[in-house]
């Protein structure tokens, strides 16, 4: 056996003997040649057997090994100009480590969506959603990397939390010993305000849980949320943070994956190049005017809903930021405009192309009276939130900061349908499983 490579690291091996290790991804034959395709997690690499460079029993087996079957590849690496990677595999042996023990449920074939989610353990093997897992794991260091070179601490917020954050209608409730009940978080926020306040910049970075009963294609119950919190910064400093962070996350994963968005995922990826700041920047009162000057029926006050969002975001060629809401529909944690005591200042971001709010923020309450009769208004109680009044006891200073939901920010930038191939195993109402 040669030595092992990797199909990611194959161009420093032109010309010599190596040895791969993976699986069989496809193959075809003609004449005297078989064509394997070979993944190995790193990459796919096609390596030709040759009837005249093997022996009569390799041959053969080249042309009945099943899909799925794990194998080590023998051969010389040969540049090969129609290769999408520039290289192919000049076959010399091969030896099976383990043939399936029935044929693989994902054939090459059309399947259904349902099919594919029961079976995501083996669909993620597909080279399609190997690219997108590859990007959201650029995304995340991209994320890690902008906050680190900021100045910003990473803070980790608990999972297991006393109280609501963002409203009870979406808490997944569980037993918790003698002290009763407990919640999955919504947001890890009113931690990382406690967070701002010890250590200046943080973010939180961890899964947030919500109970959402709606089936749509931009909601999960699990998701993972980056959430930034910043002492001293108001609703304009929020606003250019969240700008910032997107246009250098979007120009990271262009710089690094171009060409899977191109030839795997097929992305218009100058929809991607146009994402530079400034963002067009407009009030929710500007947003409703807009949508109800396209025919849409909305009154001020109304949410602004999915559609609402996607005839919102098709007036720009970038995201848009939409702030200054009505207080009555936002959290309690919200800051009320002191210019317009009905305004709260939050601040959402919605990508271009009808993938919807990525973002969620803004600044936040700092008056200990104002905040204490907000959260008697929403049952939030001394014994569950004392702790978090205590940031308004103790040197409250204005702040603000934001949440980027990441299966959206994936499902835009790959430009998918849905939020569930954004994650490795997608928790939604109806799926639990595998
Ligand atoms: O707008 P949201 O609810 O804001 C918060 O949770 C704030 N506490 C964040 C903060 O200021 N620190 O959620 C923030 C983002 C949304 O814009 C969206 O991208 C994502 O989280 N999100 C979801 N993603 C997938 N499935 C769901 N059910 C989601 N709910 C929110
Ligand atoms: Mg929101």
């Amino acid at each position: 056996m040669a030595q092992h490579v990797y199909i990611a690291d194959i161009a420093r091996h032109a010309g010599e003997e190596v040895t791969l290790k993976g699986w069989l991804h496809n193959r075809s034959s003609k004449g005297k040649l078989h064509f394997l395709k070979v993944r190995d997690g790193t990459g796919l690499i096609q390596c030709v057997v040759f009837k005249g460079e093997v022996d009569e029993a390799t041959f053969h087996q080249a042309d009945h090994l099943p899909q799925e079957t794990a194998i080590e590849v023998t051969g010389t690496v040969r540049e090969d100009k129609r290769s999408p990677i520039g290289f192919e595999i000049g076959v010399q042996a091969l030896s099976v480590v383990r043939e399936p023990v029935s044929e693989f449920p994902l054939g090459h074939k059309e399947h259904g969506v349902n099919f594919l989610m029961e079976n995501r353990h083996l669909w993620i093997r597909g080279q399609r959603q190997v690219a997108i897992l590859r990007i959201r794991h650029t995304i995340i260091k991209a994320i890690r990397d902008y906050f680190d070179e900021n100045g910003f601490t990473l803070f980790d917020a608990p999972i297991l939390t006393p109280a609501a954050c963002e409203g009870t209608s979406t808490l997944f409730e569980i037993p918790y010993f003698d002290l009763g009940k407990a919640y999955l978080t919504q947001s890890g926020q009113l931690y990382g305000e406690a967070g701002a306040m010890a250590l200046g910049k943080i973010y939180v970075f961890g899964p947030t849980f919500r109970a959402e009963k709606s089936k749509t294609r931009r909601h999960l119950t699990e998701f993972w949320m980056v959430e930034p919190e910043v002492a001293f910064m108001d609703l304009k400093g929020d606003m250019d943070l969240m700008e910032d962070f997107v246009s250098t996350i979007v120009a990271r994963v262009l710089a690094k994956h171009e060409r899977e968005l191109r030839d795997v995922l097929e992305r218009d990826v100058e929809v991607l190049r146009r994402v530079q700041k400034p963002f067009p920047r407009i009030t929710y009162t500007e947003a409703i005017e807009r949508i109800r000057a396209t025919g849409h029926a909305i009154e001020w006050g109304d949410d602004i809903g999915g559609d609402e969002e996607t005839i919102l975001a098709n007036q720009f060629d970038r995201p848009v930021l939409v702030h200054r809401y009505p207080a009555e529909m936002k959290a309690f944690y919200f800051k009320r405009d002191p210019a317009d005591p009905k305004i709260a200042l939050g601040c959402d971001m919605l990508a271009p192309e009808g993938y919807g709010e990525i973002i969620g923020g803004g600044e936040r309450e700092t008056d200990f009276d104002t905040l204490k009769k907000a959260m008697d208004a929403h049952g939030l109680t001394e014994e569950a939130m004392g702790w978090y009044l205590d940031l308004r006891r103790y040197g409250s200073v204005p702040h603000a900061g934001f949440g980027l939901g990441i299966e959206r920010t994936v499902a835009w930038i790959c430009g998918l349908h849905h939020v569930r191939e954004t994650i490795p195993f997608a928790r939604m109402m109806e799926r639990l499983t595998p």
